[in-house]
């Protein structure tokens, strides 16, 4: 596995194995890899001549009130786990590379994050697109792998690539979970254990909510309601949101007869955490 540090260095190496007709996998991280991380590359590795894996904590996604500094990180860890997963390329660009400054262009996001984590978290999916078309620019990716426990994410890069029209396709990955169906996330390392116990529970209530459109409750309001008065009632975390909407537009819906997310975030004493199930409600 090569470990490549500087942006050209990067680009020099993507552009020769372009012109030697490989095709070239690509999943961004910010490291602290777990088994999400895992499924992400070994999808990409079978799809794939080359698989690119990037690790960089992104300070431009992150608030100011924000985990950005104690965002966990393990690059010794890491570089084992890339290995083992038959990683090709692993680029960790420094942030001095990454974002000289001043930086003089801003990218908008102009729909499909006014609501969800994007309302709560303002700026974090400028920051998220600034960082991949940098990033997609550098490795130059036939696909791009991204996990669906970050749905708006996959809605809103699904919107980049279609707007700046680059020559990607992205492949959503459905997310990994720990036996008692916690999603698996980097942050789950800060939960304290009895938080840990009740953290099942957030999947659960967008269980719960699902099997009540199934049994036929077709009234999104009264749904977000109940999900939340289960997590309410089986956990001690905080709820940022629960929100029923269309998907991938994620515009509000008043009936369920399309596809759509029901997705919720829960603050947790040191980590907010995130969720969300995606359905046909026809
Ligand atoms: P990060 O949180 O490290 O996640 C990297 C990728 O792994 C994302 O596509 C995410 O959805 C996926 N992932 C995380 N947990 C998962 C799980 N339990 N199951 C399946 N996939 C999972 O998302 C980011 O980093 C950043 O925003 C990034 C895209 C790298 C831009 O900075």
């Amino acid at each position: 596995m090569k470990i490549i540090r500087t942006i050209q260095e990067m680009k020099q190496h993507a552009s020769k194995l372009k012109k030697q007709g490989q095709a070239i996998g690509f999943v961004p991280t910010m490291g602290y890899l777990h088994e999400g991380h895992q499924q992400l590359m070994s999808k990409a590795r079978q799809e794939n001549d080359i698989l690119i894996v990037s690790i960089f904590v992104n300070p431009l996604q992150f608030g100011p009130n924000e985990d950005f500094e104690r965002y966990p990180r393990d690059e010794q860890r890491d570089i084992k786990t890339a290995e083992y997963n038959q990683v090709d390329v692993l680029f960790i660009p420094e942030k001095a590379d990454m974002y000289p400054s001043p930086r003089s262009i801003s990218l908008h996001v102009l729909r499909r994050s006014n609501v969800l984590c994007g309302r709560s978290r303002e700026g974090h999916f400028e920051g998220v697109v600034t960082v991949l078309s940098k990033l997609f620019n550098i490795t130059l990716p036939d696909k791009v792998y991204f996990g669906m426990k970050d749905a708006q994410q996959v809605a809103v890069v699904d919107a980049l690539i279609n707007d700046l029209n680059y020559p990607i396709e992205i492949i959503p990955v459905s997310t990994v979970r720990e036996l008692d169906g916690l999603a698996k996330s980097s942050r789950n390392v800060y939960l304290s254990d009895q938080e840990r116990d009740e953290a099942n529970n957030i999947y659960k209530a967008l269980q719960f909510g699902l099997k009540l459109v199934v049994d036929g409750e077709k009234n999104p309001d009264n749904i977000v309601q109940e999900v939340k008065d289960f997590i309410l009632s089986n956990t001690h975390g905080k709820i940022d949101y629960v929100e029923l909407l269309s998907y991938p537009e994620l515009t509000p819906i008043t009936s369920i007869n399309e596809q759509v997310i029901l997705a919720t975030a829960v603050h947790f004493e040191r980590a907010r955490l995130i969720d969300n199930v995606v359905f046909n409600g026809q």
